[in-house]
């Protein structure tokens, strides 16, 4: 059974003490629902990756009440502090060198010799965060592969009975997961398209660099392949739709869909990235109540938000793996 606790100092006093017994603990922040467990504890580490199905090799994002906590565990450099002070609380991750006493279990970063970290914009998290007193893992709370929860019901969705609780705060306001920057060197590299835009970025780094400019494998481990994927197969950029089909509208919407839900009327990018997992998820369920075939999805423009959101449809319209278990 799955706690719902209310986000009243009562709820959140009760997550923070599940979150320090090892539990498994759900909670809202600014960009989607993230499953949290207590970052110093291997074991409740551990539950993380078996409650998701997510592979061992793709690491977790650590969640601090503030900047100065962050930087007690990784070594920011001073482009990372300034982008701290300039995005924290929000939906930035900075990728930076663990420092050697940090105590953040080496299984939250997948073994490896960086940690992700973020200050979430979000009142309740912040206050689960300080009343925790430790650092939070919390990778998006959905099993893995599958669309990032916005809402407590998408949450129970896909966790209900795998999980101790989760803290209904109501629906997430930006609505795609954090940006991801790798910011341990003197550039710095997107390594995820997310709630900051790389135009607010670039205004104050400077140069960012890009995973695709970059040769070699991708840097951040999560980032291969199928993702975000609803059961129905998706297609991009369509110009017309078919009755088979549910269409993922952006502004007006061409006639004659099986079904549709529409993103943001006006065009406007905040407002479709708010609504854009609940979109799929919606859409998802609504296909396959009326057997269409797929989900047809139109073009949202490549700037600011529509970056994050054309990355997370990239990759819903991925190619599966053929077995449905373990995706990244
Ligand atoms: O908005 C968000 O970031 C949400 C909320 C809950 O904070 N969390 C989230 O976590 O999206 P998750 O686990 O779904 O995505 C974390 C991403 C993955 O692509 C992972 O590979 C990457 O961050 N990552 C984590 N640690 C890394 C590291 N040390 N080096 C490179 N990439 C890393
Ligand atoms: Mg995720």
């Amino acid at each position: 059974m799955t706690l719902r606790l209310a986000a009243d100092a009562a709820g959140l006093a009760r997550a923070a003490e599940l979150l320090r017994d090892g539990e498994l603990v759900a909670f809202a922040t600014e960009t989607v629902y993230g499953l949290g467990a207590d970052a110093t504890n291997p074991t409740a580490v551990a539950a993380i990756y078996a409650a998701k199905g997510r592979p061992r090799f793709n690491p977790l994002i650590c969640h601090y009440p503030s900047a100065g906590a962050a930087f007690a565990h990784v070594a920011p450099t001073p482009l990372a502090e300034r982008l701290a002070a300039a995005f924290w609380p929000g939906p930035l991750t900075l990728v930076l060198p663990r420092r050697p006493d940090c105590p953040v279990a080496s299984l939250t970063g997948a073994g490896l010799d960086t940690l992700a970290v973020r200050v979430p914009a979000h009142p309740d998290a912040l206050a689960l965060l300080a009343a925790a007193a430790r650092p939070v893992a919390a990778p998006s709370a959905n099993r893995s592969g599958a669309v990032s929860p916005t809402s407590a019901a998408h949450v129970l969705a896909d966790l209900e009975g795998r999980i101790a609780a989760v803290v209904d705060s109501g629906a997430c306001a930006v609505g795609v997961e954090s940006t991801v920057l790798d910011a341990s060197g003197p550039i710095p590299v997107l390594l995820r398209p997310g709630g900051i835009t790389l135009e607010a970025l670039e205004a104050l780094a400077g140069q960012v660099a890009r995973p695709e400019t970059l040769s070699g494998r991708p840097r951040s481990p999560g980032l291969a392949g199928s993702h975000y994927a609803p059961s129905l197969p998706v297609r991009l950029q369509a110009a017309e739709v078919a009755a088979t089909e549910a269409l993922l509208a952006f502004g007006p919407p061409p006639p004659g869909a099986g079904a549709v839900f529409q993103l943001s009327a006006t065009g406007d990018l905040r407002e479709a990235a708010a609504r854009l997992f609940d979109g799929l998820r919606r859409l998802d369920a609504e296909g396959r109540r009326l057997g269409l075939a797929a989900i047809a999805v139109q073009a949202v423009p490549e700037r600011g938000l529509g970056r994050a959101i054309n990355d997370r449809l990239r990759r819903a319209a991925a190619p599966r793996p053929r077995s449905s278990g373990e995706r990244p």
